[in-house]
């Protein structure tokens, strides 16, 4: 079993992971159906979405986070509720600011940064009636450093760092616990996605090197999901033994492998 230390405490507990059809939505679904959640899994690609929750006893709906209607609708549909990953997100383009494209900017906003709101906005009164809440958002190490080209997914996760901060504040004395998860570089399809479906530029991003897989980060999510109910771990980075910084790489012939 991935996750969860390999205890079930999340038996009798429902979980929402949002961009679950793919990569760490995916795998963290599975990760928190193996510690005992029942998922309830929500993105845009419907039959994508459908082949992950099946194995899993798992609920498929779709969801757009960018859409209020489309949250609305997904939110109404929840029941009581303990835990909600914000995962849907990702990054479009690479271009310096000279050059930033205001529709990437605003889909990058709408997706990581507004998503993220919209989601926690429509369920945090079912998570706080729960007793037992948790907010769990899938942040980036791009939430606290920067690189050339970057800026619009930067300034998106440094977004999301800010508002999950805000958020334990606010939550301060209720039942929800709110956790980061940041980590680095996560082989999926991200790159192929910020690319426009370039496929060969995507895969030079890992060339030589060993990425964390989405199970490696699936496995960080349910951990934190996990502890107990008075433990809330604040933001939890992670990256490849490969990886120093956003920028800082060990590209080796054999890639760490
Ligand atoms: N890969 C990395 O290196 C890395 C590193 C740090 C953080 N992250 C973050 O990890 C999260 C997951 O990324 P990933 O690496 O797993 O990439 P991925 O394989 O491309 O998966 C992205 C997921 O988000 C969903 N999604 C995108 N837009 C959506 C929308 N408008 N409404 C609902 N769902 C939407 C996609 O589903 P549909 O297309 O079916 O809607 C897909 O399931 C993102 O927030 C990303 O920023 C990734």
């Amino acid at each position: 079993m991935s996750g969860g230390g390999g205890n079930r405490m999340g038996e009798g507990k429902v979980a929402v992971v949002t961009g679950a059809s793919a990569g760490i939505g995916a795998a963290t679904a599975a990760a928190l159906a193996g510690a005992g959640f029942r998922v309830v899994l929500g993105a845009r690609r419907l039959d994508r979405l459908r082949a992950v929750a099946a194995p899993l006893g798992g609920e498929a709906w779709s969801l757009d986070v960018t859409d209020p209607a489309s949250v609305e609708a997904f939110a109404d549909r929840v029941p009581a509720l303990h835990l909600l990953v914000n995962n849907a997100g990702g990054a479009l383009g690479l271009d310096p600011i000279e050059a930033a494209v205001d529709e990437r900017w605003r889909m990058m906003f709408e997706t990581n940064v507004l998503g993220t709101v919209r989601m926690t906005r429509a369920l945090l009164p079912k998570l706080e009636a729960s007793g037992d809440g948790h907010v769990i958002n899938v942040g980036s190490i791009a939430g606290f450093e920067v690189y050339a080209g970057g800026a619009g997914y930067t300034a998106a996760k440094h977004g999301v760092a800010a508002l999950t901060r805000t958020l334990r504040l606010e939550l301060l004395g209720r039942p929800v616990r709110v956790t980061e998860v940041a980590p680095g570089l996560v082989e999926t399809d991200f790159s192929r996605v910020r690319f426009g479906g370039d496929g060969e530029r995507a895969r030079r991003v890992y060339a030589g090197l060993r990425a964390l897989s989405a199970e490696d980060v699936a496995d960080c999510i349910a951990w934190a999901a996990t502890r107990p109910s008075h433990v809330d771990v604040d933001l939890l980075v992670v990256r490849p033994r490969d990886q120093a910084t956003a920028t800082a790489f060990h590209r080796g012939a054999e890639g760490g492998r």
